[in-house]
């Protein structure tokens, strides 16, 4: 399978219009309640602005997409699986632009919109018992295999173009003497069989789509991800050296 590369940027994709409806499930800043309907009877259309929907938007990496992708002026669907968290993290005061739609609601809003960010799954920074391993797994696989089955069930015409789901370096195992490329085979550990499967899953999006897969490497930033949890211990003086330090020094 070819690897595709992408840019968390869409320059190509156009316009579809946001539709919003009065619902009793969601409260207005004006105190009324509202529910967010995606419209799906509206083409992407073309222009310079996108409609982006995006799982796990609620996230460490995808929070500075969302910023990202608004203040570039585009439309943003928020795909999660509670609205009161997703709510916490985007406030409708600083963002009363972003649409949020829980899992029921997921398929209205893939259609519709231009392309789709898949960017879900659980944590993996955590003591990895078999349970755990087992929903690491599955976390990713169930919503990839959800929202492709909502982009190949959709009329072509409001078909996303495009579809850009995460996987990680993983896919490659480790090595301390190799270093790793996009033509690289799949390494034989627990975090590559984890990565061929969620995008295998990715994969069996329609072939109109264009699909991205990102093999993301570890995100560094100090809200969130591994640097987070790693800064306590180097404040409180248990940190130190990574291995030896020349991983991969030829
Ligand atoms: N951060 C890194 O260094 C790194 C490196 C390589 C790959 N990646 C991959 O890139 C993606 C985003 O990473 P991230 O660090 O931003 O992730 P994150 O902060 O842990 O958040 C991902 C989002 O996934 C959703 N999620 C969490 N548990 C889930 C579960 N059990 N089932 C379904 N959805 C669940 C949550 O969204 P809702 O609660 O809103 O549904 C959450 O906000 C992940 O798939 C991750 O594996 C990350």
């Amino acid at each position: 399978m070819e690897l595709r590369r992408a840019a968390l940027s869409f320059t190509n994709t156009a316009l579809a219009p946001f539709s919003s409806l009065p619902n009793p499930s969601l409260s207005g800043r004006d105190g009324k309640r509202w529910r967010v309907v995606c419209s799906n009877s509206t083409k992407p259309s073309q222009g310079s602005q996108m409609v982006v929907s995006i799982t796990g938007a609620t996230g460490f990496i995808s929070q500075r997409l969302v910023q990202k992708l608004l203040a570039d002026d585009h439309k943003v669907r928020v795909l999660t699986r509670s609205r009161a968290k997703a709510r916490l993290v985007f406030p409708a005061e600083k963002f009363p632009e972003i649409l949020i739609a829980e899992e029921e609601e997921w398929e209205k809003c893939i259609q519709g919109s231009n392309g789709v960010v898949n960017l879900a799954g659980m944590p993996i920074s955590t003591r990895w018992s078999s349970e755990i391993k087992k929903e690491i797994k599955k976390s990713r696989i169930n919503v990839t295999s959800k929202i492709v089955g909502s982009i190949n069930r959709t009329n072509p015409d409001f078909r996303p173009s495009v579809l850009v789901s995460a996987t990680a370096i993983g896919y490659y195992g480790t090595s301390e003497t190799h270093s790793f490329d996009e033509t690289s085979p799949s390494g034989n550990d627990y975090l590559s069989e984890v990565c061929r499967e969620w995008e295998a899953r990715a994969s069996e999006v329609d072939n109109n789509v264009r699909l991205v897969l990102i093999r993301i490497g570890i995100v560094l930033g100090k809200d969130g991800g591994a640097l987070a949890k790693m800064i306590p211990l180097f404040m409180m003086f248990a940190g130190g050296p990574l291995g030896s330090g020349r991983q991969w020094c030829n």
